[in-house]
């Protein structure tokens, strides 16, 4: 079980890019299997801030990146992307980074549709990134996408671009937009074409060579379960399965591939954007996670709302991703609380639940059970071991193991690479 795929355990943002970039040290290769620009990593290393979007978090160590076909891929973002780590000091070279041929594009017009869409929402407003991932996984689906393949036979372009473009035309005169300007969007192409065709192969083929040699793959996941279009709060969800089952298809590797698979779980809840979300606090504590935490998106800059650790959703999580271990994040935001709480079941009128319910309308009504345990006061930021952390903190992470079902092989304490406490290598299976 060489391999080890991360995931997010919940809303998104559990600190997936850390823990990737820490993993990374061990692995040989780093694979993005799906999502796209919308995520937001962050890394840290001796005090230099990476925020990553579309690039796998091992590209900053310089581990062989790779962009799976589950991917959809925003050339310009792509290319705004590497340009910004260029001036971070870190080359991005069809050496260091692998694109999938066989991945869709994100167009300026995917872009456009999501913000018409949620512009038009109100109050059913889904509150995506509007980095145009829903519109340009719909055509996939719809089999109007434009691939990255495609960048090599411009001239050929003319059957797929009036399919793709009768239909957004349709969408956009819905709207009151006019028609997509086909022109723009062809010379658009024609300019960025290059740039993506140099990183451009049959990435399935690399990753197959790869295992058959031996070679240590480290998926990274964007978002989280509960983000996941078919497990997730469906409608405030993204339009891809974020669930560990996703590597393989998302990349052209089989299921047994997958290896270790490590949930990133924060220690308390965040999510942003609109949907239900039992435990968020509006109160002082909920006001002191965010700041302490630091919880604003990566990608948006938006607040991020912020709740008491759900082990019902967790525990939820972690089974229809079938998690091996967990990394537990953010411990350090919660020093210094006299009080934690951690939500074990709801209600629903009458009912006790075990499990979240899949209506939305049962989501938002049910109201957490707590059962409330003593904080501990001493600090617990940048702890690199377990005899560094306080009994209580200890007693806390016991008790979340237990109530998810699922034993803790990391633990992070600070934003920093090196500020974590490994438990069990995920590596070493
Ligand atoms: P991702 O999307 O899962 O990669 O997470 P983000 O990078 O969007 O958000 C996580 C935030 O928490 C980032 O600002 C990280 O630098 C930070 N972070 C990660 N782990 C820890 C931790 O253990 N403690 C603290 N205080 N911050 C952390
Ligand atoms: P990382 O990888 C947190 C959320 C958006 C919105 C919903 C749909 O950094 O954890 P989309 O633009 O995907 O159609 O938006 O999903 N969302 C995220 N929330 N972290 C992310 O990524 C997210 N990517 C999308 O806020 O609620
Ligand atoms: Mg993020």
């Amino acid at each position: 079980m060489a391999n080890v795929t991360v995931i997010g355990g919940q809303w998104g943002d559990e600190g997936k890019g850390k823990i990737v970039d820490w993993l990374a040290s061990r692995a040989d290769l780093v694979v993005r299997f799906q999502g796209g620009h919308n995520a937001g990593h962050t890394l840290v290393i001796d005090g230099q801030t990476y925020k990553l979007s579309l690039l796998p978090s091992g590209i900053v160590r310089g581990t062989l990146s790779v962009i799976g076909n589950g991917v959809v891929l925003d050339p310009w973002a792509l290319k705004a992307e590497v340009g910004k780590l260029a001036a971070q000091g870190v080359a991005v070279t069809p050496e260091t980074l692998r694109i999938a041929d066989n991945c869709p594009l994100i167009l300026p017009i995917h872009r456009d549709l999501d913000a018409l869409r949620e512009d038009a929402s109100g109050q059913g407003k889904i509150g995506t990134t509007r980095r145009g991932i829903g519109p340009a996984y719909e055509d996939k689906v719809g089999r109007r996408a434009i691939r990255v393949c495609d960048l090599a036979h411009l001239g050929g372009l003319g059957p797929q671009l009036d399919r793709l473009c009768a239909h957004h035309d349709a969408l956009r005169a819905g709207f009151g937009e006019p028609p997509v300007d086909r022109a723009r969007l062809e010379a658009e192409l024609g300019e960025i074409a290059e740039f993506v065709l140099q990183f451009a192969g049959p990435v399935w083929k690399t990753l197959n060579e790869a295992r058959q040699q031996g070679r240590r793959i480290l998926f990274e996941g964007a978002q989280g379960v509960l983000l996941d279009v078919d497990h997730g709060t469906y409608p405030f969800v993204t339009s891809s399965n974020t669930i560990a089952g996703t590597a393989a298809g998302g990349t052209g590797l089989g299921p047994s591939a997958a290896g270790f698979v490590l949930g990133i779980v924060k220690a308390y809840t965040t999510r942003v954007g609109s949907g239900p979300f039992p435990t968020e606090l509006d109160d002082a504590i909920g006001q002191r996670l965010g700041e302490r935490g630091h919880e604003f998106g990566t990608v948006t800059g938006r607040k991020r709302r912020c709740g008491w650790f759900d082990a019902v959703l967790v525990r939820q999580s972690m089974a229809v991703s079938g998690v091996t271990g967990i990394a537990l994040t953010k411990l350090d935001v919660l020093d210094g609380l006299d009080e934690i709480r951690i939500c074990t079941g709801y209600t629903l009128g009458a009912q006790t639940l075990d499990h979240f319910p899949s209506h939305p309308g049962d989501q938002a009504a049910v109201e957490p059970i707590y059962e409330t345990m003593r904080g501990w006061s001493e600090s617990t930021a940048g702890a690199r071991s377990w005899a560094q952390l306080p009994a209580q903190a200890i007693k806390y992470i016991r008790r979340i193991e237990e109530l998810i079902a699922c034993p803790v092989a990391l633990v992070s304490t600070s934003p920093e690479r090196e500020d974590t406490i490994l438990v069990r290598d995920p590596f070493a299976g």
